[in-house]
């Protein structure tokens, strides 16, 4: 079968990685792609947003199955457009997509069906938002409507911030005119995880749980980032947590998807904060995590093709997966200035070294070609991958890897896995 990847960062690179591997492959195509990605995949030079040029592509080339990666293709209705034309598509259509897309269309499926998650108002109104932030106090989380890269949530610390972040978060909604721009909601207690499932109707089939490190620097200091590592599994993430996650959130999230008449097909991402009340929902993707598919792609033993395609069809009740006994870390090695500002275009050696370290593999997310140089291309640059008996064990390889890669423009976190690792200690 020949595959249509669009996509092209860290995500898309495990993506491809593993689709290379699957014994259904005929041709792997990809747009826009990677440098790491085009050694897996014919890069295609198409436009993801000319829907129609998407689709003459697919006809031509006979795609038997179009895999979405990231959200906005998702949200602006690439596999409505791509079903309308007997194409199949891994990834949500437009209307299931809003999980992501909208925080309060999440928040009113929680509201409506049980699901728990943090109590919340929306609000179009910045007197109301005050009057609420009076009454509750802080910490307080303030979010604003629409795709934001993970940079529309302020967490505030003290009453006084709270307040000041009104216009802030009114600003950044990307819905201002209406009915519901902003949601601000309770501050959980607890440690985060995300966990993964494949869905298709009222289908589930439970993939595994992920952990990343959202702040820029070590310590957990610095603004949040899309992700600067992450590994898998999430310890805190027990067998009876899931089942919980699985009765009281994901199940009645894909019933009342599928009652509606959109109902959801593809990857589910749960961000989820284990409280001591138990697990609360924090947020949906509708994606896999940039970086957590970079740590569950590796320990999936099972072919991913396979299970994208029963996804795709509606079989995942026939499927099942199993996961390698290791755990995966991943270190992002970024550019210096990102979140902020950051220059391109600097050359970076060494992946060879770093590649043939035991267990270790290195994905692009942000790099070009330039002749037979790799340079950086954006401010994640490269995610440094490896499997180890132990968080430990796998720490030590990633960093060792990475220590063998020449670029003195990049940075990255030097505690990528501190929590399992003191969990590990502890034992
Ligand atoms: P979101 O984009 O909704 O995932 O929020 C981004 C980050 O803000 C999350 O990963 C959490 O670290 C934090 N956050 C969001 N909502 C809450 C909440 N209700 N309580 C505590 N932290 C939160
Ligand atoms: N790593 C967080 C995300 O993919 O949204």
């Amino acid at each position: 079968m020949n595959v249509l990847l669009i996509g092209s960062g860290g995500r898309e690179h495990a993506l491809s990685w593993k689709l290379a591997a699957s014994p259904l492959l005929t041709k792997l195509y990809a747009a826009p792609g990677n440098p790491g990605i085009a050694e897996d995949a014919e890069i295609v030079p198409l436009k993801i947003e000319d829907h129609a040029a998407v689709i003459r592509f697919c006809k031509e080339m006979r795609i038997g199955l179009v895999v979405i990666g990231p959200e906005a293709p998702l949200t602006a209705g690439l596999a409505d457009a791509l079903l309308a034309e007997k194409i199949k598509v891994f990834g949500p259509q437009k209307i299931p997509a809003t999980l992501e897309g909208s925080k309060s269309f999440t928040k009113r499926l929680c509201a409506g069906h049980n699901i728990p998650t943090a109590a919340f108002i929306e609000t179009k109104s910045r007197e109301e938002a005050r009057v609420y932030i009076e009454k509750h106090g802080a910490p307080i989380v303030l979010k604003a409507d629409g795709l934001h890269a993970g940079k529309g949530v302020i967490v505030a610390m003290d009453k006084a911030e709270a307040l000041m972040a009104v216009d802030q978060v009114f600003a950044m909604s990307s819905n201002p005119g209406g009915d519901a721009p902003v949601v601000i909601e309770e501050f959980l207690e607890g440690e985060e995880a995300s966990y993964f499932c494949f869905v298709h109707g009222e289908q589930v089939l439970p993939l595994a749980s992920a952990q990343d490190h959202k702040r820029v620097f070590d310590n957990d200091q610095g603004p949040n980032t899309g992700g600067m590592g992450a590994y898998s599994p999430a310890p805190v993430f027990t067998k009876a947590i899931e089942q919980e996650v699985l009765e009281k959130i994901v199940r009645p999230t894909a019933r009342a998807l599928a009652k509606a008449g959109t109902p959801y097909s593809g990857v589910l991402y749960i961000g989820l904060m284990i409280t001591k009340d138990g697990p609360k929902l924090i947020e949906y993707n509708v994606r896999f995590g940039d970086p957590e598919c970079q740590v569950l792609m590796p320990r999936m033993k099972d072919d991913l093709l396979t299970l994208m395609l029963a996804t795709a069809n509606g079989e995942l009740e026939k499927s099942s997966v199993r996961w390698r006994d290791e755990v995966a870390i991943t270190v992002v090695f970024a550019n210096q200035g990102y979140p902020g500002a950051y220059q391109s275009g600097a050359v970076i050696r060494g992946l060879e070294k770093a590649n043939a370290v035991e267990g270790v593999t290195v994905f692009h997310a942000g790099t070009r070609r330039d002749g037979d140089k790799l340079l950086s291309n954006g401010g994640r640059v490269l995610n440094v991958t490896a499997l180890g008996k132990t968080v430990t064990e796998a720490r030590e390889r990633a960093y060792k890897a990475i220590a063998l890669i020449e670029w003195p423009e990049g940075f990255y976190r030097s505690d990528i896995g501190w929590r399992a690792i003191a969990r590990e200690k502890a034992k």
